[in-house]
C-alpha cells in the first residue's frame, strides 16, 4: 500500500512534466535551472492584520532562505452593507424589510389573475425559507383546488430544517368547507420562529392518494416574502426528491400566517439603519487606508476583484489560479490560510526529493495518459448541507466529490493552469466553500490525489499537531507566535518538553 502510494506521488508528478511537455512546445521536459519551485497564497480576511503579521514574523521567516514567493489573498472590496443589514452573515446582501401597517404577514398572496391569463407555471409540494426575525406563526393554509385534486385529504406541515422536528401539522379535507374561500386556512397553537430559523413547508398527501400525479395547472398562489421578514430559499417538488434553488416563476398550494415577535426591536433597527451606514462608512474607510498602508509598507497582498465575504472565497480562489497562471511561474502553488503555520522545511524536503527522482527520469509513463497532481489531506463523502452555514444551493448530489483540507494543499503547475484557463466558466458556478468548490471544479479532470506517506508529511486539517506534518491548522494569533518559539527553541512546531 505504501509503495503504491509512493507510486502514485512520483507518477503524479511525472505528469505534471507530461502536460507541461504536451501543453507546450518545450523542447526538454527538465525543470529550468531557475525555476520557482513553490509559490504560497495565504487567504485571509481584510480585517486580519494582526494575523497576517503573526505569519510574517514566524513561519513566513523560513521562505526567503527556500527563494520561495508568497502573497496574501485579499479581496479588492469591502461589503459596503453594515453586518447588521446583512440578509446573511456570510454574504454581502443588504437585508431590506417594511413593516408599516401590518400586522400579519403571509408566505403567499392569492394571484387569480395570475393562474387564469399566464400559461401554467411549475407548482411545487413545499419550499424552505429563512426568518430574519422573530415571528410567531398562527395559521397554515392551502389552496382549495389543490386538495379537490388531492382527493379530499392534504396534511401539511411545518418542520425544523436543521433538526426534522415537525413545529406543526394541520389535516385538511375538502369536506370542511370553513369559509367559501378559495384559500382553506386552518389555526394552530401559535410557535415562536427565532430569527435565523430555517423551516421547511411541505404538503403530505394521504390516503390512496399519496404518489399521483396532480394537474399543476391551477395553482394561484403567489409568493410573498412577507415583507422581506423570510427569505425564500429552496423549493420542493416532490417529497422524496432533494430541494432545488428557489425561483419566483413557480408556484406552492400551501402558505403560512404569522405575526411578528418584538415588533418595537424591529422597528427600532429600521429606523437607525441611516446611522449604522453612516458609522459603516468610516469603518470602511479607515479600513481601506490601513489595508494601503500595510500593502505599500509589506509588498506581500494581492488584491484580487471580489468582495471579501465568506460567500466570495470560491470566486477569491478562482481569481487567485487565473493570476497564478500568468504570474507566478512556479512548479508548485500552495494554498493555506491566514490561521496555519506551515512546516516549510517538510514541505520543501518532498518537493525537492520528488523533484530528484523526477529529473533523474527513473520512471516513464505513456504520454496519452494524462493526469494532474494534487497533494494534501482529502474529505471523501462529505455530506452536502442543505441548511445553515454550509448550506448548499447548487450543488444537488448527496456527496461532494473528494476535495482538499483548505488548511494546505500543493497543485502542480498542470493543476494551475487548468483551473487559470476555466476560471471564467467556473465563476458562473456558485458553489458555497472554496474547498468543496474546488473538488467540484476538478472532479472532471480528476488529478491524481497524493496524500502523506514515507517520502512526504501529510497535511493536516484541523487544529490538532504532528510535528512532523506540514502544517498546523486552527491557531489564534498569540498560539502562532507560540508554536514559532517552539519551533526555533527544539524544531518542534507543537512544543517543547
Ligand atoms: C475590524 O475589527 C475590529 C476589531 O475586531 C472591529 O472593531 C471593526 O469594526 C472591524 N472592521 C471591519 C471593517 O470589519
Ligand atoms: C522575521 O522577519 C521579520 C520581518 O521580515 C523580521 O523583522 C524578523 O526579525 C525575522 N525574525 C527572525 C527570527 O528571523
Ligand atoms: C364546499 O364549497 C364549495 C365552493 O365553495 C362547494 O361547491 C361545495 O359544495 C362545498 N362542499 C360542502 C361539502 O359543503
Ligand atoms: C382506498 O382504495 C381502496 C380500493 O381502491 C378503497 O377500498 C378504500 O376505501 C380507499 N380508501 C380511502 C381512504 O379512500
Ligand atoms: C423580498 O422580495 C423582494 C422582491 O419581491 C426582494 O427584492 C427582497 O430582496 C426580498 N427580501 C428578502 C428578505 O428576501
Ligand atoms: C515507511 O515507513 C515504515 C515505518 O514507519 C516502514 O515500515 C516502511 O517500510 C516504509 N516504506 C517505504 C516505502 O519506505
Ligand atoms: C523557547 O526559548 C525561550 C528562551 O530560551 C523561552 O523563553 C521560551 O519559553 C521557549 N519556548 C518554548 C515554547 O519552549
Amino acid at each position: 500500500m505504501r509503495l503504491y502510494i509512493f507510486l502514485s506521488f512520483i507518477i503524479g508528478i511525472m505528469s505534471f512534466f507530461l502536460i507541461r511537455s504536451t501543453l507546450y512546445v518545450v523542447q526538454d521536459a527538465e525543470v529550468k535551472k531557475n525555476e520557482l519551485l513553490l509559490f504560497i497564497g495565504i487567504m485571509s480576511s481584510q480585517n486580519n492584520s494582526e494575523a497576517r503579521q503573526s505569519i510574517r514574523d514566524t513561519w513566513l521567516n523560513l521562505t526567503g532562505e527556500q527563494g520561495l514567493k508568497y502573497y496574501f489573498l485579499l479581496g479588492k472590496e469591502v461589503c459596503n452593507v453594515p453586518p447588521e443589514d446583512r440578509l446573511y452573515k456570510e454574504a454581502c446582501t443588504e437585508w431590506t424589510v417594511d413593516i408599516k401597517g401590518s400586522s400579519e404577514f403571509s408566505t403567499g398572496e392569492a394571484d387569480i389573475l395570475r393562474a387564469r391569463i399566464f400559461q401554467k407555471t411549475e407548482a411545487y409540494v413545499g419550499f424552505t425559507f429563512l426568518v430574519h426575525h422573530s415571528v410567531v406563526i398562527h395559521r397554515l393554509n392551502i389552496q382549495r383546488g389543490f386538495l379537490v385534486a388531492a382527493g379530499g385529504f392534504v396534511k401539511l406541515n411545518l418542520i425544523n430544517s436543521v433538526t426534522r422536528e415537525k413545529i406543526v401539522s394541520a389535516t385538511f379535507s375538502d369536506v370542511e368547507n370553513n369559509s367559501g374561500s378559495d384559500l382553506l386556512e386552518k389555526s394552530v397553537e401559535p410557535y415562536l420562529l427565532p430569527k435565523g430559523f430555517e423551516g421547511q413547508v411541505i404538503v403530505e398527501l394521504i390516503g390512496n392518494n399519496s404518489g399521483k400525479n396532480l394537474d399543476y395547472s391551477e395553482c394561484w398562489l403567489q409568493w410573498n416574502n412577507a415583507s422581506g421578514l423570510i427569505t425564500f430559499l429552496q423549493l420542493v417538488r416532490n417529497i422524496n426528491e432533494k430541494p432545488v434553488p428557489f425561483h419566483y416563476v413557480s408556484c406552492t398550494f400551501a402558505s403560512l400566517t404569522f405575526t411578528l415577535h418584538e415588533r418595537g426591536e424591529l422597528e427600532s433597527h429600521i429606523a437607525s439603519k441611516l446611522d449604522r451606514k453612516k458609522t459603516w462608512e468610516n469603518e470602511i474607510k479607515s479600513l481601506k487606508s490601513k489595508l494601503l498602508r500595510e500593502s505599500e509598507e509589506k509588498k506581500d497582498i494581492l488584491f484580487l476583484d471580489v468582495v471579501d465575504v465568506y460567500r466570495n472565497l470560491p470566486r477569491k480562489l478562482l481569481h487567485f489560479f487565473k493570476w497564478a497562471h500568468f504570474n507566478a511561474e512556479s512548479s508548485y502553488l500552495l494554498k493555506t490560510d491566514d490561521d496555519t503555520f506551515i512546516n516549510i522545511g517538510e514541505v520543501m524536503k518532498t518537493l525537492k526529493t520528488v523533484r530528484t527522482i523526477q529529473s533523474k527520469k527513473a520512471l516513464t509513463r505513456p504520454a496519452t495518459e494524462f493526469s494532474l497532481d494534487w497533494w494534501s489531506s482529502f474529505r471523501e463523502g462529505w455530506p452536502v448541507h442543505s441548511f445553515g452555514k454550509w448550506r448548499e444551493d447548487n450543488y444537488r448530489s448527496a456527496t461532494y466529490p473528494p476535495f482538499p483540507c483548505g488548511a494546505g494543499y500543493v497543485l502542480s503547475q498542470g493543476v494551475v493552469q487548468f483551473l487559470g484557463n476555466r476560471a471564467f466558466n467556473f465563476l458562473y458556478q456558485d458553489f458555497q466553500g472554496e474547498d468543496v468548490s474546488l473538488g467540484i471544479w476538478l472532479a472532471g479532470a480528476n488529478p491524481l490525489r497524493i496524500t502523506g506517506d514515507n517520502i512526504s508529511c501529510e497535511w493536516a486539517c484541523d487544529g490538532t499537531c504532528n510535528p512532523r506534518a506540514c502544517n498546523r491548522a486552527e491557531l489564534s494569533v498569540d498560539a502562532m507566535y507560540q508554536a514559532w518559539d517552539a519551533y526555533k527553541n527544539c524544531s518542534n512546531f507543537c512544543g517543547c518538553h
